[in-house]
């Protein structure tokens, strides 16, 4: 080999390396709502404090809708590192711990306040790293807001949902939940609630007032009932192998991010929420039952005994924690 053609070959391949790793690493963010949401505001947020600080290292490919995938494929994806980061209810997490089926429990968080001294006290923190054996890490907790249920049809009491097929999350707690009621519950991706509803596949389902009104399920839920009887908490989660292999200074920027970002989301969510109820109560076409104290008890005497089904599955401690939060 000549000497010229050495030297020109050598410096190319030492060069290779140094272009190579001078490309910041795409980390996707994969999230099913639109990006109008609090969590698409929040997701948008930690995009922008990740690059300002790390832009030469990492950028954050956003994909919102679930145009890559639903929520219970991207927990899957983060798990296996496919994708880096998504924000997925809790109740998607049954394949990876039972611990975090506490969240599902009907009516054991009365109010925010409640769920938020559960998630910053030890044991809601503990809780984020539930699933790190298991290639996932939690970051930090997303209020969606309190759940409300709707139908096609006017429904005030317990036995009124009888019959009837109520879309759910994947989740084993929810399946029971409405067992109970005495409805079929119907598991299915968020981004085929709408048109569900629309066929009459399902005749009723349970969400946040953001959800109701962004997703218009209004269109085809006339009937709504202020139930505020579950919680849907986000959790924002990274894979295990990615977190672990990050220096303490990224780590630390990443940690920042996330925390500005969920404190954004949340607050943005509650607010939000707040309206969205307000544009629903004032629909001439949307008809909102909101029951006394009395009229829920019936609701809770037949959902609560699922407390004491999961009380191993959740774990006592986890369980008395939650419901210490919310005396
Ligand atoms: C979400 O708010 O992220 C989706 C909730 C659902 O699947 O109902």
């Amino acid at each position: 080999m000549n000497r010229t053609f050495c030297a020109v070959l050598c410096g190319l391949l030492l060069l290779a390396p140094v272009t190579a790793s001078a490309e910041p690493q795409k980390l996707i963010f994969s999230y099913v709502t639109s990006s109008d949401t609090p969590t698409g505001k929040l997701v948008a947020l930690f995009k922008k404090l990740v690059e300002r600080k790390l832009d030469d290292r990492y950028t954050i490919e956003i994909v919102p809708e679930g145009r890559l995938m639903d929520d219970a494929q991207a927990v899957d994806a983060v798990a296996s590192g496919e994708i880096a980061f998504a924000v997925p209810p809790v109740s998607k997490f049954g394949d990876y711990t039972q611990q975090l089926k506490v969240f599902d429990l009907p009516f054991l968080f009365p109010d925010m306040g409640a769920v938020n001294r559960f998630e910053q006290g030890p044991v809601g923190q503990q809780l984020l790293e539930s699933m790190s054996g298991k290639g996932i890490v939690g970051l930090g907790y997303l209020h969606n807001g309190a759940k409300q249920l709707t139908a096609n049809q006017p429904f005030h009491t317990p036995s009124d949902l009888a019959g009837l097929s109520f879309r759910i999350m994947n989740s084993d707690v929810l399946r029971k939940q409405f067992e109970r009621l005495g409805a079929t519950p119907v598991p299915l991706p968020f981004p085929e609630v709408y048109q569900a509803l629309a066929d009459d596949r399902i005749q009723g389902q349970e969400n946040t007032w953001s959800n109701i009104y962004s997703k218009r399920f209004y269109e085809h839920q006339p009937y709504m009932m202020e139930s505020n009887h579950g919680m849907l908490e986000g959790m924002l989660i990274t894979n295990a192998g990615f977190w672990n292999g990050l220096s303490e200074e990224e780590r630390r920027h990443f940690r920042y991010a996330a925390h500005m970002a969920l404190e954004y989301g949340n607050a943005m969510s509650l607010a939000k929420g707040a309206n969205d109820r307000e544009a629903l109560l004032s629909m001439k076409s949307v008809d909102i039952y909101q029951p006394g104290a009395t009229e829920l008890a019936q609701w809770r005497e037949v959902m609560e005994p699922l407390w004491d089904e999961y009380r191993s599955a959740v774990g006592a401690d986890v369980l008395q924690a939650a419901q210490a939060a919310g005396n």
